[in-house]
């Protein structure tokens, strides 16, 4: 029987931890070894009151098979945790061991190519071609993109497919869920809460025939999920429309100017990337959809100028509109940038290729307030932050709710040597002001958790978490930080034995 290269990782502890590219290109590379809970070292003080569990989730590997990713999407996900308590810290880290990875082991030969997709040979491509037009995308549901603990369960999240239980006492993987048949298809890595509801919302983009549809559920605290609505999409932009934002009364999503021909599909369905597949369109606008929660079934749509958003901060319903806080850029190609990040390129290739996006000249990422007023259906603008940044997250009992602090990963220019967000920033929308806190020299940081102190005297009141990558000595540590005390820094670091790979979203559980 042939020998599979399966999940990248294996449980040898004896690798070297000397990083094989410098400083930031250390940030993606394979996870050396998994492990449950175990003691982590401890530098300066964990607060008392910090209580909990932190999950992080995001790629575990940049190659597969032999071949580099084409994406650094598509690598299996890696499930981060550090349960915090007494002022000790504990972490784990494991790999999504997915369903393709499952079957590639038992049927003995590697079925997905670099781009995630069933690769193209005999006895599969009917599979990948069926796949492509039910909705049932023929593509490894790597689990790598978020991880919610939700109703007792651990999900790891990953916007082509159905969710991924993770155990909770271990981050083993216990199998895919579509939540007893209640899924029926994509299902996004980006759930919105809404506190007045009592429930949370997600979406996912399924492709149906000739039609695009996009799929809403609702995630109660209590009870099934379900499917409220599916709306027919006037574009097929599978992949690009990441993250939506849920207010008290309404779900928003920004469709961008991005279609995919059925010539494209073909393309892919023969093995090409998926992230090539939709072609930015501007004459097409950004489509914005309202869905009133109350009459989901009607949907207020209509056209803007073109933009793209990869992630929002927070929503809320202030004098008769919607107000939006979000990650706006000009156009869609950060993430073909996300994408090389992987490909220990030359450093002059980012800049060359993506003039700009690093020295604060061009409209990339930029914090940005929009209003919706549904009776004219109009929407404007107002850039908050002239800084590159992403990843933000605020304080998560203001979800649905107007919010002061918007907390954020950022790109301070003049630094091409550190082409990745390299420090942490809080926007105060009372002042307008950003405060940015450099981390030190070849210091990354992942997306910033707020987790709230009990009795809060504001709401800032609480800590700030984010697993770091050291370049210098290619390692991660979580850091804390006193939100409040922003600009005193790192007050406590919980160090793991390994350098963690990049990571996208994840939660924190309070004990
Ligand atoms: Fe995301």
């Amino acid at each position: 029987m042939q020998q599979v290269a399966t999940t990248p990782t294996s449980p040898d502890t004896n690798q070297p931890k000397q990083s094989q590219h410098k400083y930031w290109r250390g940030f993606f590379q394979d996870v050396v070894h998994q492990h449950s809970y175990q003691p982590l070292r401890v530098e300066g003080a964990i607060p008392d009151d910090l209580n909990g569990s932190y999950y992080q989730n995001g790629p575990a590997n940049f190659s597969s098979h032999g071949k580099t990713l084409g994406h650094i999407f598509t690598g299996d996900g890696l499930i981060r945790s550090v349960r915090l308590g007494n002022g000790k810290a504990e972490g784990a880290v494991k790999v999504v061991d997915c369903v393709g990875r499952q079957r590639e082991r038992t049927e003995g030969k590697p079925l997905y190519d670099e781009h995630g997709g069933l690769k193209w040979q005999q006895g599969y491509r009917m599979e990948r071609i069926k796949g492509l037009l039910t909705g049932e995308l023929p593509f490894l549901n790597a689990g790598n993109t978020n991880i919610l603990p939700w109703q007792g369960q651990l999900l790891a999240l990953f916007e082509a497919d159905v969710p991924t239980l993770i155990s909770p006492d271990n981050l083993d993987t216990l199998g895919t869920t579509n939540m007893d048949g209640n899924i029926i298809g994509p299902f996004s890595a980006h759930p919105r809460w809404v506190s007045e509801r009592q429930c949370g919302y997600n979406f996912g983009i399924r492709p149906d025939g000739q039609d695009t549809l996009l799929d809403i559920y609702a995630m109660p605290r209590q009870g099934a999920c379900q499917l409220i609505t599916s709306i027919k999409l006037d574009r097929r932009c599978v992949g690009y429309i990441h993250d939506f934002m849920a207010t008290p009364n309404y779900l928003v999503f920004f469709v961008p100017p991005m279609h995919a021909t059925m010539k494209d599909l073909f393309n892919v369905a023969l093995g090409a990337s998926p992230f090539d597949m939709s072609k930015w369109d501007k004459s097409l606008g950004t489509e914005v959809i309202v869905v009133p929660l109350d009459r989901p079934e009607q949907p207020i749509r209509f056209s803007t100028d073109p933009f793209f958003v990869i992630h929002h901060a927070n929503g809320y319903e202030e004098n008769g509109k919607i107000v939006l806080n979000y990650m706006h850029s000009a156009d869609h190609s950060l993430y073909r940038q996300l994408g090389d990040l992987h490909r220990g390129l030359p450093i002059t290739y980012l800049s060359e290729t993506y003039p700009g996006l690093w020295d604060g000249s061009s409209s990339f990422n930029r914090l940005t307030r929009s209003e919706i007023d549904l009776q004219k259906k109009q929407i404007s603008y107002d850039m908050l932050a002239d800084l590159s940044c992403e990843f933000p997250r605020i304080n998560p009992g203001l979800q649905g709710s107007k919010h002061r602090y918007t907390y954020m990963l950022g790109m301070p220019p003049g630094k091409p040597e550190m082409p990745l967000f390299s420090s942490l920033e809080k926007y105060d929308a009372d002042s307008g002001k950003t405060e940015t806190l450099e981390l030190g020299d070849e210091q990354y940081p992942n997306e910033p958790i707020f987790i709230r102190r009990q009795n809060p005297s504001s709401e800032d009141d609480g800590y700030l978490l984010s697993v770091i990558y050291d370049g210098h000595n290619h390692s991660s540590y979580l850091a804390v930080i006193d939100a409040k005390k922003f600009n005193e820094g790192v007050i406590a670091k919980a160090h793991f034995d390994q350098a963690l790979p990049i990571s996208f979203h994840g939660n924190w559980l309070s004990s």
